[in-house]
């Protein structure tokens, strides 16, 4: 089997999707004629064409606005299920989806008309191969008070996500902002991920794993940065929830050719492959997969470490990693 036809076949899990970040522009159309909501675009393809970022911010600022046509649990599955469907057309059998309830909350969604709509969708996603996951994500650009009062209202729904991570502008949001709420998160017997080191220092990532006690890192690109971090990530097999389309979007790296998942890799990380927000990078997992490794020049033995990585950094329970891996 030739290169690409291995990348697209292998069985992989997702670990890094952002639900509202697959919302494509046709959909975003539909759901805002279906609403009655006002969208600042004239159509699909002056959306699209918005679509071209300089950092994070510029990325965040046209993903919050896209999510506005959110409001039913309708539109929350429809969102969801396309995700899902794409997934498995694309060998993902597990899929561990964020989604960013404040997003809504804050115009007046209830955390159960997001928390059931996404939910469904993923319970659906069994009957196409799919074992599908909800994470919750707070919005670091918010206060830590603000992610208090979510914990408390997405409480009554613990039974429907299985863990809580952070999110937003990194640069000048800190881990240690959310020491207090993710401490209340791991009495709860939650999961603990947080993005870090996309295009925050080390210093984050050091405060997501001593502060926060993540279990996961996302992104943390910026950790080469610092050899005694790479040791550490390395020692303890710290999952990194690496995804180079969206680095090469915001701009993170200059080159697909320039990024640093060999790197990581090399140096024995548990590095793994994800689309981060596919409706705006340009592409879902097959994508980052194919495009990462025709322009790094990567081969066969890192597509099955990355799989198999994927797996070993799930929150899948342990019979299930055995007869992924
Ligand atoms: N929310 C959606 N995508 C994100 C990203 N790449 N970094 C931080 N927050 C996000
Ligand atoms: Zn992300």
């Amino acid at each position: 089997m030739n290169l690409p036809s291995l990348l697209a076949a292998m069985p992989k899990a997702e670990l890094h999707i952002h639900i509202e970040g697959s919302l494509e522009p046709e959909l975003i159309f539909q759901l805002a004629q279906r609403n009655g909501v006002a969208l600042p675009y004239a159509s699909v393809e002056d959306l699209r064409r918005a679509y071209a970022f300089s950092n994070l911010q510029s990325f965040l600022d046209i993903y919050y606005a896209g999510a506005s046509v959110l409001l039913h649990e309708q539109d929350f599955y429809d969102m969801a299920w396309a995700y899902l469907q794409k997934a498995a057309a694309e060998n993902v059998i597990r899929a561990e989806i964020f989604f960013d309830p404040q997003t809504h909350t804050a115009r007046g969604v209830a955390m159960e008309t997001v928390i059931r709509g996404l939910s469904r969708a993923c319970r659906d996603a069994q009957k196409i191969g799919v074992e599908a996951e909800l994470i919750l994500c707070f919005l670091r650009h918010l206060s830590e008070e603000d992610a208090f009062e979510t914990l408390e209202q997405a409480l009554p729904f613990r039974e429907h996500f299985i863990g809580v991570g952070l999110d937003s502008s990194e640069l000048g949001h800190p881990p240690e902002k959310f020491a207090r709420v993710f401490a209340k998160c791991r009495q709860q017997g939650l999961h603990l991920v947080a993005h870090a080191g996309e295009e925050g220092p080390p210093a984050y990532v050091w405060a997501a794993l001593d502060v926060l006690h993540v279990e996961r890192i996302d992104h943390g690109v910026q950790s080469a940065k610092d050899p005694a971090l790479m040791k550490r990530l390395a020692q303890d097999r710290i999952p990194l929830t690496v995804c180079p389309l969206s680095n090469l979007k915001l701009c993170v790296f200059p080159t697909l050719a320039q990024h640093n998942l060999r790197e990581l890799l090399d140096a024995g990380l548990c590095a793994t492959v994800n689309s981060d927000d596919p409706a705006y990078f340009g592409g879902y997992m097959n994508a980052n997969f194919l495009q990462t490794f025709a322009a790094t020049g990567l081969d066969a033995q890192h597509a099955y470490r990355l799989a198999r990585n994927s797996f070993e950094g799930s929150f899948a329970d342990a019979s299930q990693k055995q007869r992924a891996i």
